[in-house]
């Protein structure tokens, strides 16, 4: 039955099991606290893409992953990410107001809840993955490995160290090398640890480890290069988000390098790098190739 739905019918369904898993793991709304949990889910539960926790299990299943073993990492990636994109908005970095179509947390429950409702998300995940531990102690080295690679590509090495980057080179002209530094630790990062989780919960070897971060590095890249583009071309009615936020904050991006019409020929020719490299492993369904193709045309 499955394998006659189009892939767009298949992602939806997709994107509805991760919010199920997304459900099941974020806190109960109790305690005196409790203000943080309902803000922790007015964000998580926003709506979004769920573009890695979808990776992730699409990679675990390209290497024969199989069960609830992922769905804890899953997620934790998401709570991540959202952490991200909470403290991304806030006024002292992008300033935005809208995200996933509400408005900003700190716009809703002030700037001091935007700043610990991404520290709730942050550490929360934490806690969530390590609970992977206590479901299959007896894969306790892969659980162990894939919360290494977790934390080192959502930190200084990973995303922060990106977005320290992106905040600091605001308002000034920086070369190319510096660009594509940026967009690789604060967008790869976070692609290449959902990928990278995947694959090691499945029990890929460390070769293919290597060639999957590969993948998802060119995936980030093109997946930001795209944002890019869309925040001078679409509208904040089918993004969900302010438009026009990189020119009011004075970044560079491929956009402002290159212009559009290379930016877009980038975002196509190194999602075909991804593509190619993915072809090398024998894959049960094409779902994952059919999704790293939809990301080079996304509207949102
Ligand atoms: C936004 O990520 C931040 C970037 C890395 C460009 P997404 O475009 O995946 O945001 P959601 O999760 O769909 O809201
Ligand atoms: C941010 O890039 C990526 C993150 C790590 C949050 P952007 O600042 O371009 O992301 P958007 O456009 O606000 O989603
Ligand atoms: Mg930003
Ligand atoms: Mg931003
Ligand atoms: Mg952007």
């Amino acid at each position: 039955m499955v394998s006659n739905m189009s892939f767009k019918e298949k992602q939806i369904k997709k994107v509805q099991e991760i919010e199920h898993v997304l459900q099941k793991y974020l806190p109960k709304q109790e305690g005196y606290q409790k203000l943080i949990m309902e803000a922790m889910e007015y964000n998580v539960m926003a709506g979004g893409k769920r573009l890695r926790p979808m990776l992730m299990k699409e990679t675990y299943r390209l290497f024969g992953g199989e069960g609830d073993l992922v769905e804890p990492f899953m997620a934790a990636i998401e709570m991540i990410h959202t952490y991200s994109l909470v403290h991304d908005d806030l006024p002292a970095m992008d300033n935005d107001d809208y995200r996933r179509g509400r408005k900003t947390t700190h716009v809703v429950y002030g700037e001091a809840m935007g700043i610990l409702v991404g520290d709730a998300l942050l550490n929360f995940a934490f806690e969530t993955a390590t609970k992977a531990f206590s479901m299959y102690p007896e894969k306790s080295v892969q659980i162990g490995k894939a919360m290494q690679v977790l934390s080192q590509k959502a930190g200084i090495y990973g995303m922060i160290g990106g977005q320290v980057v992106d905040v600091a080179s605001a308002g000034n002209a920086i070369s190319k090398e510096i660009l594509d530094f940026i967009y690789e630790l604060k967008t790869s990062a976070l692609i290449e640890g959902a990928m990278m989780v995947g694959a090691i919960l499945a029990g890929a070897t460390e070769q293919e480890v290597q060639v999957v971060e590969k993948i998802a590095k060119s995936v980030g890249i093109a997946f930001q290069i795209q944002d890019d583009i869309l925040d001078v071309t679409s509208t904040a009615e089918v993004l969900g988000k302010p438009i026009l936020s990189d020119e009011k904050n004075e970044k560079t991006t491929y956009v402002t390098l290159v212009g559009l019409e290379k930016a877009k020929q980038y975002v196509e020719s190194i999602s075909m790098e991804a593509i190619a490299l993915l072809q090398g492993f024998k894959a049960e369904d094409s779902f994952l190739e059919e999704l790293l193709k939809s990301l080079i045309h996304r509207e949102k």
